[in-house]
């Protein structure tokens, strides 16, 4: 048995448990009875008419139809609970880390700009949450001593959220088929006592071996490059295009009605397809950067972007 290692483990198990204890006492009921029924009614030569005529019998299928209703109920009803738990994201003291899923590795990228190749180092009991992108093809963030996976896809955000229960390593598997090396994508979390965490947080300087300077800075680098700051201010007025300071998070009025929140999956699309969302109010010319950008750039450029608050 796998150890549970997570908030959510020890619920998804008992799950598991109700649903393959049923299946079990349903398969062995099922063996016995057809055994039963094949000794009872067989045909004898004493006997070669022995099975009766049946046309049905109204209490017994109610009955059965019954119990499997309040069976599938339950199971819908643990497993609604449990998904509900885990498609709610905590909002405060949460701790982001960006996920870039290539063939075949995994990058993990904190806030200050640490890059970790398939590790991730994690303080026990605190609420993590994954932002999570593909370079290439589909893959799957598969981390079963969490009971938790969540495919990761190119050309979009996937988010997850944890919060480790157990210190120690836990293996990441990749649960999607994407090549040759698929098998051989494997990972870590490595969670740690808070303290112990701290001190490992602390034991790294921006720009040393492995390190990139601090998302923020790179984004606000990358806005300067790529010449954003033509459109887009950073300081509250509206040229061109509408100003980018204190709007993440915030919903925004499209040139045909509809709201949209401006999240992270609307700021690579507003990047890739930029005319497909356009903000009321403004002409739709903003070019692609369809790509020109890679995924660590477009990570960037969002951090910057969230970072800039009223
Ligand atoms: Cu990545 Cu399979």
């Amino acid at each position: 048995m796998l150890p549970e290692a997570s908030t959510v483990a020890h619920n998804f198990e008992r799950l598991y448990d109700f649903i393959f204890w049923v299946s079990l006492i349903s398969f062995v009921g099922v063996v016995l009875a057809t055994i039963y029924f094949v000794v009872k009614y067989h045909r004898t030569r004493r006997d070669p008419f022995k099975t009766p005529y049946i046309t049905g019998h109204s209490a017994m299928e109610i009955s059965v139809s019954s119990v499997l209703l309040v069976i599938v109920m339950l199971i819908f009803y643990f497993g609604w609970v449990d998904y509900k738990r885990i498609v709610t994201f905590p909002t405060d003291n949460t701790m982001e880390v960006h996920v870039i899923a290539r063939q075949w590795m995994w990058q993990f990228e904190y806030p200050n700009g640490r890059k970790l190749t398939n590790e991730l180092v994690v303080p026990k009991g605190r609420d993590i949450k994954l932002i999570m992108s593909s370079d290439d093809v589909l893959h799957s963030f598969y981390v079963p001593n969490f009971r938790l996976k969540q495919d990761v896809v190119p050309g979009s955000y996937t988010r997850l959220w944890f919060n480790a229960t157990l210190t120690g390593e836990h293996p990441v598997f990749c649960a999607e088929y994407c090549g040759t090396a698929h098998s051989k994508m494997l990972g870590k979390v490595r969670v740690l006592e808070s303290a112990e965490y701290d001190k490992w947080a602390k034991d790294w300087k921006p720009g040393e071996a492995g390190a990139n300077t601090n998302p923020v800075d790179y984004g606000k680098d990358l806005f300067i490059k790529k010449g954003c700051l033509a459109c887009h201010t950073v300081t509250g007025q509206s040229l061109v295009g509408p100003t980018l300071l204190g709007v993440f998070g915030k919903e925004e009025e499209m040139s045909d009605g509809k709201k949209v929140v401006v999240d992270e999956n609307y700021f690579r699309e507003s990047l890739m397809q930029p005319q497909i969302k356009v903000v009321k109010g403004f002409p739709p010319v903003m070019p692609t950067f369809q790509g020109t950008l890679s995924e660590e750039e477009i990570n960037a450029l969002i951090s910057y972007i969230k970072s800039l608050k009223k």
